[in-house]
C-alpha cells in the first residue's frame, strides 16, 4: 500500500461511491492508522466516519484513497465556505508562504484582516484570533467574568461551544440531564473535573419563562449569557420570536456579558453572522470555521469597552501561533471573495441549500416516511421526525436508528453529510450535485432499506 502515491483522479471528476465499489485500500489503511493514532481518529468527532481515508478534495468533492468520490456536505464540519482547494484561498497561502509562515509580531495580514472583521461584524469594535472555535469561547467567557467580577457562565442545553472543560456541558450527556424545564449541568467527558458544574447555570433554550427564572434566581451572579444564536449543533432550531431579543434584554438588565458564539453561524448564515440577520448585537461574539475557509484561525470580537481590557494584558490572551501570517493571509483571502458583490456568494449558498431542503421534504413527503428537512439554506438538517422540533429535548426522542442507517446509506452511495443530519452547502456545490443529492436520498427511502 502506498498512501502517498500521487492523487490520480480529479475528485470532481472520479467515480461516485456504490454500495459495490471496493474499498480494499482504505480499509488497510484505516487499519495501519489505528495501531499508532490515538482511537484511530484525529478528533472524537470524526468517530461516525472513522471508516473514512480521505486522498483529496476539490470543488464540492473529495476521493477516498480507492477512488470512490463524494460529495461532501460535511465540508471539515463546515470551514469550506468555498469548497476545497479554492483558487483564492491556494493564492494566498503560496504567495504567504514565500515570505514565511509565522512571525510572533504583527505583520500585514494581521492588520488586514483586522479590518476586513471589524468592518462586517456588527458588534465589533475590536477583535482578537486564535487559533480555533473552543480557544476563542475560553477567551471570550475570561473576556466577560474579568469585566463583571463575577464567575457564573449561563449555557443553553444541547449548544455546543468547544470541547474545554469549563463550558463542554449539557450537550447530549450519556447520564441524567434534569426535567426539561429545568436542566442538570451535565458534564460530557471522562477526566472533567466536578468542580466545573458549580460555574455554569443550564437553561432551556426557546422557554423564556424558565429563562427569566433563572436570571432572576442568578442573574447578579452571572457573568456572561453564552449562545449559538442559530443552533446548529442539535439540529437547525431557530430562536423562537422575541427570544434573542429577551436574552440581550435580560443581559443589560443584569449586567451579564451576552456573547453569541457564530462559530457555524459566522460567515454562512450572512457574512455579519447571526447578528446581522437577526438584529440582536450582542456584546462579544466567537467566530471560526467559515471566516477562514479551511485554515486553523478563529477569534473573538467586540465593543470597545471589553476589548480594551486587552490593553497593557490587563485580561491576557495568549497563544503561539495567534495571527500567524500563514492563516491570516488565507481568512483574508476568504473574506474578500466572500464580499464580493455584497455578499453575493453567501447568497447562492444559501439558495441551493433551500433547493436541497425542498427536495428533501419532497421525497420524504411522496414516500410517507416520517422525517422532515429544516434549515436556513447554508446549513440544513435532516430529522427523523415528521416535524422540525422547536426544543432541544424533542431531538432527543428522535429515531436515532433511522438516521444512523440514513447516513451510512448515503455515505456507501457518495454523499457525505453529518451523522447527525446536517448538510453544509459551500460555494463550490452547483445545481448537479443537489439533484443528484435529492435522486440519491429519493431511491434510499424508495428502497425503504433505512424504514426495516
Ligand atoms: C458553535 C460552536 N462553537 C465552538 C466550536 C468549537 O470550535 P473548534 O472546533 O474550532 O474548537 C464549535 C465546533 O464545532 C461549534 O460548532
Amino acid at each position: 500500500m502506498n498512501v502517498n502515491a500521487a492523487i490520480e483522479t480529479d475528485p470532481r471528476e472520479a467515480t461516485r461511491r456504490t454500495p459495490d465499489s471496493s474499498t480494499a485500500k482504505t480499509e488497510a489503511a484505516v487499519q495501519r492508522l489505528r495501531q499508532r493514532l490515538g482511537g484511530g481518529i484525529g478528533s472524537g468527532g470524526r468517530f461516525e466516519h472513522r471508516d473514512l481515508f480521505i486522498q483529496a478534495g476539490k470543488g464540492a468533492h473529495v476521493t477516498d484513497l480507492d477512488g470512490n468520490s463524494y460529495i461532501d456536505y460535511m465540508l471539515a464540519f463546515g470551514p469550506l465556505i468555498l469548497g476545497h482547494a479554492p483558487d483564492s484561498l491556494m493564492r494566498a497561502i503560496n504567495s504567504s508562504l514565500a515570505t514565511g509562515t509565522m512571525f510572533g509580531a504583527a505583520c500585514e495580514a494581521e492588520l488586514l484582516l483586522s479590518e476586513e472583521v471589524v468592518s462586517v461584524l456588527p458588534c465589533a469594535e475590536r477583535v482578537r484570533f486564535t487559533n480555533s472555535g473552543s480557544e476563542a469561547v475560553h477567551a471570550a467567557i475570561r473576556l466577560a467574568r474579568a469585566a463583571t467580577g463575577r464567575t457564573k457562565v449561563l449555557k443553553f442545553e444541547g449548544h455546543f461551544h468547544g470541547w474545554l472543560d469549563n463550558i463542554y456541558l449539557s450537550v447530549k450527556p450519556l447520564g441524567p440531564q434534569g426535567l426539561s424545564n429545568a436542566p442538570w449541568t451535565a458534564r460530557m467527558a471522562a477526566g472533567q473535573p466536578a468542580s466545573v458544574v458549580e460555574d455554569v447555570v443550564v437553561a432551556t433554550w426557546n422557554d423564556p419563562k424558565g429563562f427569566t427564572d433563572l436570571m432572576s434566581s442568578y442573574g447578579h451572579d452571572i457573568a456572561c449569557i453564552i449562545l449559538e444564536p442559530y443552533p446548529t449543533n442539535n439540529g437547525c432550531m431557530e430562536a423562537a420570536a422575541g427570544f434573542l431579543e429577551l436574552t440581550r434584554q435580560l443581559a443589560t438588565q443584569n449586567g451579564s456579558i451576552l456573547i453569541f458564539d457564530e462559530v457555524v453561524s459566522g460567515f454562512r448564515l450572512a457574512l455579519g453572522g447571526a447578528q446581522q440577520v437577526y438584529g440582536v448585537i450582542p456584546d462579544l461574539c466567537v467566530f471560526g470555521k467559515a471566516f477562514a475557509g479551511g485554515l486553523p484561525i478563529a477569534g473573538f470580537a467586540g465593543n470597545l469597552d471589553l476589548m480594551r481590557l486587552l490593553d497593557g494584558n490587563q485580561v491576557t490572551h495568549l497563544g503561539t501561533y495567534n495571527s500567524n501570517a500563514l492563516c491570516a493571509a488565507g481568512a483574508l483571502a476568504i473574506l474578500r471573495e466572500l464580499k464580493e458583490g455584497n455578499g453575493m456568494v453567501l447568497d447562492r449558498i444559501r439558495d441551493l441549500g433551500l433547493l436541497l431542503k425542498d427536495g428533501f421534504n419532497r421525497v420524504f413527503a411522496e414516500s410517507g416516511v416520517a422525517m422532515c428537512a429544516e434549515g436556513p439554506g447554508s446549513v440544513i438538517t435532516v430529522f427523523a421526525a415528521p416535524t422540525p422540533p422547536t426544543t432541544y429535548r424533542e431531538t432527543l426522542s428522535h429515531n436515532a436508528r433511522l438516521l444512523a442507517k440514513l447516513h451510512r446509506a448515503l455515505l456507501t452511495r457518495g454523499i457525505w453529510a453529518f451523522a447527525r443530519g446536517n448538510f453544509m452547502v459551500s460555494a463550490a456545490h452547483n445545481e448537479g450535485d443537489i439533484l443528484e443529492t435529492i435522486a440519491v436520498m429519493s431511491s434510499i427511502v424508495a428502497s425503504g432499506e433505512i424504514q426495516r
